[in-house]
């Protein structure tokens, strides 16, 4: 099983359309695909089931009280499975005093690394314990980002996070590549965002322009890849999936 983590503490840049959209790519791919979300606000798992009517989710997970195969759901998607996420994550502490604290995930997906091909992971948009977890089990990151000023000033300190998860726990995660979304203009992109980000990290050739479909697909519960298959966004994130193919087996 190959764990991507979907992330950037930033919210608003595309982390949950880029997470649901490279999970559901996966699968229409023929891979058996996880989507873990690890966001208290339960956006992804939202797509798929009432959040406010699950009886456990990950949050059972942290607080160590269920196994990880009883928390998994199947999805309208064949080939895609959901560890959700709900508000109660929100209430978990995880003590820093606690030396198994960032290890919980890692530990939980070995349990089930038999059954599927990828596991994506949502995560929140903040570095905190969930964000950590995520990197830690992962074997590479993807970090969407929009091509604008505040987008870019957070850049180094998520850099700063997954450079030190690297050095201090977990020196096999790889970034795979930042994931431009939300695109408006091609020609700021190029001419000064752009230059920017390779500084850090390096960039997806295929970026995602905007487009109202992408809320409409959400509001529909469903992935673009599902609600307008044909349309630009949708051929944009199936690109980006074979991008991420080619990029693993390298
Ligand atoms: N390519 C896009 N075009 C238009 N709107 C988008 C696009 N990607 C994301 N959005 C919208 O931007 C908002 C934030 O996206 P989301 O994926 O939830 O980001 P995050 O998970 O990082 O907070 C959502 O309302 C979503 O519908
Ligand atoms: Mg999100």
């Amino acid at each position: 099983m190959i764990i991507i983590s979907v992330a950037n503490q930033k919210g608003g840049e595309g982390k949950t359309t880029t997470a649901l959209n490279l999970a559901h790519g996966l699968a229409l791919e023929n891979n058996k695909v996880l989507l873990i979300d690890v966001d208290p606000q339960a956006n992804s798992s939202g797509i798929f089931l009432d959040v406010n009517k699950l009886k456990s989710s990950i949050t059972e997970l942290f607080l160590q009280k269920e196994k990880i195969a009883n928390l998994i759901h199947k999805t309208k998607y064949t080939g895609l499975e959901l560890l959700p996420s709900n508000i109660a994550l929100a209430e978990v502490e995880l003590s820093s005093l606690n030396v198994e604290a960032p290890y919980v995930l890692r530990d939980a997906l070995s349990e089930i690394k038999q059954s599927y091909d990828f596991a994506i992971i949502d995560c929140p948009p903040s570095l905190s314990v969930f964000t950590v977890n995520a990197l830690v089990a992962s074997n590479y990151v993807i970090i969407p980002l929009q091509a604008e000023k505040f987008s870019i000033d957070g850049i180094k300190g998520l850099q700063n996070t997954i450079e030190s998860i690297k050095r201090r726990i977990n020196p096999e995660l790889q970034i795979l590549g930042a994931l431009i979304t939300q695109l408006k203009s091609n020609t700021i992109l190029t001419k000064t965002i752009l230059p920017v980000i390779q500084n850090y990290f390096p960039v997806f050739k295929t970026s995602i322009s905007t487009g109202v479909s992408i809320g409409e697909s959400h509001l529909s519960q469903r992935t673009i890849l599902d609600y307008n298959a044909n349309g630009k966004q949708a051929i944009e994130y199936l690109t980006f999936v074979k991008e991420v193919i080619d990029g693993i087996k390298k």
